[in-house]
Order: C-alpha cells, then sequence, then structure tokens
C-alpha cells in the first residue's frame, strides 16, 4: 500500500503528510491512516483503511472521540460492491478561508475556513475502479462525501446501498422523527436514548451528559435520494430512500458523480449547533447572479380560516379563495405594512378527495369562477402588495411538471413574487409510484426552484424534501415547512403541538435551515374547533417570529383577531424577517430557548424566548449590545397568571431604557414565552 501511494502521490501531499507527521499507524483496524484538522485543531478526522482495505473514517472532538472509526462504501446493483480491496493512490490537501455574504439570512457573513483532504482510492485487482473520498474539517464539525469519477469500469451505477456509518462513542440522549412512517417530515420529536432510534430523518441530533453536542445531517442533496438513519445499537447507518416503490435500487446515476455530503456538526452543547453554518457553507455559491427580486417579507392569507373550517378550499358556498374575500386581506395587508397576501384554493382541482392521489385534477393556471385573478393582482399592485401564489400538487408530481412552465409564467404575468407548494397525500409515495422524498422527488423539487428562479418567483415549499442548504445557491428557495408547523393545532388528534415543541425544533429541524411555521395566532382556544387549541401564551406566539427564523413570515391569524389586540400586533408589524447577526442567549433542548436576532443592516434588536409546558424565570443578558448606546426595549410577556390552559391570551407590554450589561428578568408562564425589540436610540 506505501508503495503504491509513494508512487502516485503529489509532490505537495507527501511534503504535506511528512512534514506535518499526518502518517502513522496507530489503530488496530487500520493499517494507514491520513489525519485532517480543523483550523484550530479542535476537531480531528482520521481516514484508514481497513485491514480489508476498506475505507473507514472516525473523528474527536476537543480530544474526545466523537465518531468511532466507521465503515465506508457502497453496494451496487449489476456491478461487484466497492467495499474492499482498495489501496490509496493519491492524497491532496488544501484550506480555505473565505468570508461570504448571504443576499438575506440569519447571518450576513459567514467564514468558511477548512482543511480539506481528497483521497483518490482504486481497487487495487481488476476491474481497478476508482472513487474518491473528500473530507472537510471544520471547526464546528466535519463533512465527506463520495466522488465516483468517469472511468471505464464504472458507468452506469444502481446503488443499492451507500454503506456509510456513524459509529457513536458514549450514552447520547437522540432527539429523532421516524422516517418512511406515513407522514414525511411531520412528527413530534422522539427523544430517547442513543440504541432505541430507528429509521429517522436528519438532522439528527445527539446530546450527553458531559461531552459535545452533535447533529448528523447532509449538505447538497441533488440528484440523489435522501440519507436516512437506521440506529443499530451504538451506531448509526445510512439508509437511502427507495426510488420507486418496490425497487430494491437508491440512486440511478452514471459517472462522474458525487454524493450530497455526510455532515456532523459538533458543539460543546446544543445552544453551539444553532448557529453552525458548516451545511451552508458546503453548498455551492449563488447560481442566479443578480438576486434582488428576492425578498424577504411578511404576509397574510387565506389560510388560518381554512384549517378552521371556517371556509373552505374547494368551490361552494364557504369557498375561502373569493374576489371579495381576497380584497379584505389585500386591504389589511396593505394597512399594515404586509408584502404579500397568500390565496389557497383558489385554482381548479380541490373539489374531490384532491388529497388521496386525487387523479391529476390540479391546475395551475385555472382559477375558480368566483376568484377574478387579474383583477385581484391589479388590486394588490395598486395597493404595494402582491399575492402569493399556491400550487397545492396532490403529490402529483408528474401533473405538476407537465405545467410547470405556464405554472411560473402564469406567477409572473400576474406579479406574483412568491409561491407555495405542497406535496400532501396519505403516505410516502407520490402517484408515480416514486418515494416521496427518493431520488426522483428530489430532481423534481429542483426542477421546480429552478423554473420559478427563471420567472423570478421565490418557492416557499411545504411537504417537499428536507432542507440541505440549497438556499445559497438558489438563493429563491426562501422557506420550507418540512416539520410539524401551527396547522397541526387545529386539526392534530393528538391536540396539537404540545408546548415542549417549538422549544425542540430550534436544535433539530431548524438546523437544516428557515422553516414556513406561520405564527401569529392570537384567538388561541380556536372556537371552531372544540378539540383543539393553540397550546402556548400569545406572547409565546410573538416570541416565535424570532426563534423560528425564516425570512418569508406569516402573520397566520384572521385580521379580526388581531383587531382585538393591536398593542401586542405591533410587534408582528415592527419585528424583522433579515439578520444582520443572531445570538444564542441560552437553552436546553425540549426545556427553553432564548435567541438574539439584530435586524440587517440596522442597530436594533429583537428577542425571542420560549419555555416548554413548565413555568420558569428568566434573566437576559443584554451583554450582545453595542456599549456605546442606550436602546429602548418594548418587551412583550406573559400576564402574571398567564398559561397556555385556561389563560393563554394574558399579556403584559411594557417599555424601558436598556443599556449593554443589563438583564431582562421575567418569568415565562407555563407554555409562554417572551418578545423583544430593542430600538436602538441615536447616539
Ligand atoms: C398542507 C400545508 O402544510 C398547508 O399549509 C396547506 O394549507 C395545505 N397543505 C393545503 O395545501
Amino acid at each position: 500500500m506505501m508503495r503504491t501511494m509513494n508512487r502516485r502521490i503529489t509532490g505537495r501531499s507527501l511534503s504535506v503528510l511528512h512534514s506535518a507527521a499526518l502518517l502513522c499507524f496507530c489503530h488496530a483496524t487500520a493499517a494507514v491512516e491520513y489525519r485532517l484538522a480543523s483550523p484550530s485543531g479542535d476537531i480531528t478526522l482520521e481516514f484508514g483503511l481497513t485491514e480489508s482495505g476498506q475505507p473507514s473514517y472516525s473523528a474527536k472532538y476537543d480530544g474526545q472521540a466523537a465518531i468511532d472509526r466507521s465503515l465506508l462504501g457502497f453496494d451496487f446493483r449489476r456491478a461487484a460492491d466497492l467495499v474492499d480491496g482498495m489501496v490509496v493512490e493519491q492524497v491532496d490537501r488544501s484550506s480555505a478561508d473565505t468570508t461570504w455574504e448571504q443576499p438575506w439570512g440569519e447571518q450576513r457573513l459567514i467564514r468558511d475556513h477548512y482543511n480539506e483532504m481528497r483521497l483518490t482510492l482504486s481497487e487495487s485487482a481488476a476491474p481497478a475502479r476508482r472513487m474518491e473520498l473528500v473530507f472537510r474539517a471544520y471547526d464546528d464539525g466535519i463533512a465527506f462525501r463520495y466522488r465516483l469519477p468517469e472511468q471505464e469500469n464504472l458507468d452506469r451505477v444502481e446503488i443499492l446501498d451507500e454503506l456509510s456509518e456513524f459509529n457513536l462513542s458514549g450514552d447520547y440522549s437522540a432527539w429523532w422523527t421516524p422516517a418512511l412512517a406515513g407522514e414525511k417530515y411531520e412528527y413530534l420529536t422522539r427523544n430517547t436514548p442513543l440504541e432505541q432510534v430507528e429509521l429517522v430523518h436528519t438532522p439528527l441530533t445527539l446530546t450527553r451528559e458531559r461531552g459535545p453536542a452533535l447533529a448528523i445531517h447532509e449538505a447538497v442533496l441533488k440528484d440523489y435520494a435522501t440519507m436516512n438513519l437506521r440506529g443499530e445499537g451504538h451506531s448509526l447507518k445510512a439508509a437511502l430512500v427507495p426510488i420507486h416503490k418496490g425497487s430494491p435500487v437508491k440512486v440511478e446515476a452514471r459517472t462522474p458523480f458525487s454524493t450530497p455530503w455526510r455532515t456532523v456538526q459538533m458543539a460543546d452543547s446544543e445552544t453551539g449547533l444553532i448557529t453552525s453554518y458548516l451545511t451552508l457553507n458546503l453548498n455551492e455559491p449563488n447560481k442566479l447572479g443578480d438576486v434582488s427580486w428576492v425578498h424577504p417579507g411578511k404576509y397574510v392569507g387565506i389560510w388560518w380560516e381554512l384549517h378552521l373550517e371556517k371556509g373552505t378550499w374547494h368551490s361552494g358556498p364557504k369557498h375561502g379563495a373569493t374576489t371579495e374575500n381576497t380584497k379584505k386581506y389585500i386591504d389589511f395587508a396593505a394597512q399594515n405594512g404586509f408584502d404579500g397576501v397568500l390565496v389557497e384554493g383558489w385554482n381548479r382541482g380541490w373539489d374531490g378527495e384532491w388529497w388521496n392521489h386525487g387523479g391529476g385534477a390540479f391546475r395551475f393556471t385555472e382559477a375558480y369562477p368566483d376568484y377574478d385573478v387579474d383583477a385581484l393582482s391589479r388590486y394588490a399592485s395598486d395597493r404595494g402588495v402582491y399575492l402569493i401564489g399556491h400550487h397545492e400538487t396532490g403529490a402529483e408530481t408528474d401533473n405538476y411538471e407537465r405545467q410547470l412552465e405556464e405554472a411560473y409564467d402564469f406567477l409572473q404575468q400576474h406579479g406574483m413574487k412568491a409561491v407555495k407548494t405542497g406535496y400532501v397525500e396519505t403516505g410516502e409515495l407520490l402517484t408515480n409510484n416514486n418515494y416521496h422524498h427518493g431520488q426522483r422527488f428530489v430532481q423534481h423539487a429542483g426542477k421546480v426552484t429552478r423554473t420559478a428562479a427563471e420567472h423570478k418567483v421565490m418557492v416557499v415549499a411545504h411537504e417537499t424534501v428536507k432542507d440541505t442548504g440549497e438556499r445559497r445557491t438558489y438563493p429563491n428557495l426562501v422557506s420550507r415547512e418540512v416539520a410539524r408547523g401551527q396547522e397541526y393545532n387545529a386539526w392534530a388528534e393528538d391536540g396539537g403541538n404540545p408546548p415542549n415543541h417549538t422549544t425542540i425544533i430550534p436544535f433539530t429541524r431548524m438546523l437544516a435551515g428557515p422553516m414556513d411555521f406561520t405564527p401569529g395566532i392570537f384567538d388561541l382556544t380556536l372556537p371552531s374547533r372544540p378539540d383543539n387549541q393553540v397550546n402556548t401564551t400569545l406572547a409565546k406566539q410573538l416570541a416565535l417570529y424570532v426563534v423560528i427564523y425564516s425570512p418569508v413570515q406569516m402573520a397566520a391569524d384572521l385580521p379580526e383577531n388581531y383587531r382585538k389586540y393591536p398593542d401586542a400586533f405591533q410587534f408582528i408589524k415592527d419585528v424583522a424577517v433579515d439578520w444582520e447577526t443572531t445570538r444564542v442567549l441560552s437553552g436546553d433542548i425540549g426545556q427553553h430557548v432564548a435567541i438574539a436576532r439584530q435586524v440587517r443592516g440596522g442597530e436594533d434588536w429583537f428577542v425571542g424566548a420560549i419555555t416548554n409546558e413548565k413555568a420558569r424565570d428568566v434573566a437576559l443578558d443584554l451583554d450582545f449590545l453595542d456599549t456605546g448606546r442606550s436602546y429602548t426595549a418594548t418587551i412583550y410577556r406573559d400576564g402574571e397568571k398567564a398559561d397556555y390552559r385556561a389563560n393563554p391570551e394574558s399579556y403584559v407590554i411594557e417599555s424601558r431604557r436598556v443599556n449593554a450589561g443589563d438583564k431582562i428578568r421575567t418569568r415565562l408562564a407555563p407554555g409562554g414565552g417572551m418578545a423583544i425589540r430593542l430600538a436602538a436610540e441615536s447616539k
């Protein structure tokens, strides 16, 4: 093996290996190891071949084992597996330290600082196929991906299994949702010891008493199947979503191709994971050029009233998307400074079992007769507002793709700068028998984003595949749902999202990217839904605008409910949606979290603090403020007797002058929260 390596290694790589003494013979099962350290040296990674010549890696955080030796490789159909008998042909090392600017985001400037090691491997015996493994070590985690170069003996590949493992040592507590279990990503998070993890989604967050918090996820999921993880004791194994029902194949590809990056974010505790931008860093820079047409913003819409069953998506006497009703929302948006008005149920296709593979009925250019789309587009535009299109597909991706070009042309022609897409179905299969998050769906989602970009339309995607940082490359893909959102509070048979849901997802789902959670419900007891209520206080609904990041935020409740509480509504009108920077002030997954964000290009800050079902005293340290300034803090907190069960709508608004170094102390009610606006006074 050494002979092969020395023969093929680049001069630069060889000198790096020798001078930095990065070559060692130090593990029982790995004959040769190559070491990679993050820029600070706190995170280290070792690559090695096992005695049978199978690639493997391990990683340490602050000198402590984080990932034990874990195997890598592929099982193919109609070709020998690419597993063992490999030798290292070449090692190339590189580093980068750049800072890039997000066009919009939770953090304007992001430092991309890493060391990389690219290994070219080949089978020592015929057919001598080649595979590259690229590892990166950042100060907030590690990442690796496979690349299969173009070669004579490996052209078309059908991947049965990607054999990537994540073997963990230590007693981890795992925070997970089940994969391929019928409800896409829409579950409450389960918290179990690692050994009880089944087939689960990523990001998978792992916490422990002592030692780093980890989150396993992926980046740049394109032209490939989604990676779920299967737990086996202390090991997690990549489990790719099948391509079609009944097929053992997960991915069909032609060389050359790269897999998505497999990522393990690491931090001292779970709060540190929230401000890790590793997934974004691994994605390619913006491919759309000038994206000045992509605007963060706030919206209202004909939506919550449908979930409350006050109106219907389908046609008939209770049809929600009428011209008259839409005008009311447009007027409300214009009067209160909102950017957009979402209208669901505007188009033909809702009459029938649309959620149950309804037969290609959705039309994306044909409005119901009681919805005058031309007049409404003009009415909105005259008032400085735009309509947000809605493309519910009923998970009929073929029907949608057939209409894609005309559908986006229609949006553009009508001045609709954004669209909400949806893929509702019962189960995990699309009408064409492809899996909801399999390779074909991933390709479909990419096509929708690109088509939208060609028409200068922003996409907010529901029931789509999880976020792996594509917004960096396609900044028009502004937000997604991909978790249980607000709507579950209206109709879920389990009574809706319990208060701890929003104290968990900032540490799990939100690590992937923005979420269209749609906060802002003020009428929390839901008279039209007697079996349900929103399990938060009103003040917590306000705090969610800061805690749950999205560049497009809905004020989800009905205008009449906002009119009842104009002083609390002021926070929704004021809160920013685009940020200079984000700080996590405190947090404990499942218990509470407090996040501060500074307005992009401004001096003001907003803070959101939330708790689970337990009341708790918080003391927020304002040391993130500029020391040379005073700020007017407007504090929206729970009333003394507020409680999400019995008294959710009780809140207090206070105003006072604060400086860096002050603390804001308050008591969060059971299921409660606090939202703060910190307006900088002039110096
Ligand atoms: C599910 C989406 O999450 C929800 O927001 C939407 O109203 C319905 N589908 C109908 O498309």
